[in-house]
């Protein structure tokens, strides 16, 4: 056991971190990068049952702050991730993860049959922040079809499994998610968070939005959520022992993974910082958190995780 290995799901993982997922794992060779990097493990773009182009362009962009993006789930079809999960090396020893955000019910179902079926080592991680029916919420926002989603994934692909949430931001919205995750033991993780949805930027010079999908309308990433991402992370931290809880939202130095692991995380996702600076960001964030951990004398994660002090 080295100073930063994790574990999830009985799995070891050499250190914490990871690509948020979206970012950097749309291809092949993206993914390859990412497990050439110093990053512990990876995870592959949310996918759907056919692939997608996304949203015209711009559709990123990114400020001093963070970013905002209305991409629009562009991705390359759940069988293309799949062939990748069933040709990856394993035994190389870093964990693959694998993003699932079907358009419905069903399609998720259909996903996650044909990845039981190939019974590779890849985790799921299933997409709660995903279109629902039109003029209704996002499925994580819609604690009713939240529930309807995890009864129906449980039963039918009955195997471990995680799930990226939105963020919440009322005390009575943690409760009441974290009561339907608790109804569901195969949730055996939790990763908060994903973009805080629908901001607007607004360039000054042009008085113009700066994407072109949905008005300029689009979730932020960065800077922007980082205290909103821990406190979610803490939230479900507290009221979910029996999971597991990955951290997403706003790292971008070694201080923000050790952030996350205080407030719960047992490992730790790069979105915006990995998008703007590439996959090299992994080996600075290892050596920072490292030189953190060694200065307060902690030996392992475990003594770090979810060890918050209150006042
Ligand atoms: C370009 C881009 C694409 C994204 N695509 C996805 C996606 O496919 N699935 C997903 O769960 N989250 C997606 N996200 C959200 C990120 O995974 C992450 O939750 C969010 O950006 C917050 O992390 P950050 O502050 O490190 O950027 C995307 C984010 C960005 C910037």
């Amino acid at each position: 056991m080295s100073l930063l290995s994790a574990t999830l799901l009985g799995t070891h993982f050499a250190n914490p971190l990871l690509n948020a997922s979206g970012v950097h794992c749309r291809f092949n060779t993206e993914l390859d990068e990412l497990a050439a990097s110093a990053a512990g493990s990876l995870v592959t773009k949310s996918c759907t049952v056919l692939a997608r182009d996304g949203n015209p362009e711009p559709r990123y962009f990114a400020t001093p702050l963070g970013s905002i993006n209305s991409m629009g789930l562009p991705n390359a079809g759940y069988q293309y991730y799949l062939d990748y999960a069933k040709a990856y090396d394993y035994a190389a020893g870093k964990p693959l993860l694998f993003s699932v955000a079907g358009l419905s019910l069903e399609d998720n179902l259909t996903m996650l049959a044909a990845i039981k079926a190939a019974a590779t080592p890849a985790i799921v991680e299933l997409n709660l922040s995903c279109p629902n029916v039109p003029g209704k919420p996002q499925i994580a926002y819609d604690f009713a079809a939240m529930d309807r989603m995890l009864d129906a994934v449980s039963r039918d692909y009955a195997l471990p499994f995680g799930v990226k949430m939105p963020p919440y931001f009322d005390i009575a919205h943690f409760d009441e998610a974290a009561a339907i995750l608790n109804k569901y033991p195969l949730v055996a993780f939790v990763t908060c968070i994903n973009s805080i949805g629908n901001a607007l930027v607004i360039d000054t010079e042009t008085e113009s939005v700066v994407i072109k999908p949905k008005d300029g309308f689009g979730g932020i990433g960065g800077d922007y959520v980082l205290p909103t991402a821990l406190a979610n992370v803490n939230a479900f931290y507290r009221r979910c022992p029996a999971k597991q809880i990955i951290g997403c939202g706003g790292v971008k130095t070694g201080e923000h993974v050790f952030m996350h692991l205080l407030a719960g995380a047992s490992l730790v996702q790069v979105g915006t910082a990995l998008y703007e600076e590439g996959p090299g960001i992994f080996t600075r964030l290892n050596a920072e958190l490292t030189t953190i951990l060694q200065r307060k004398g902690y030996q392992s994660l475990d003594e770090v995780r979810g060890k918050l002090r209150t006042l």
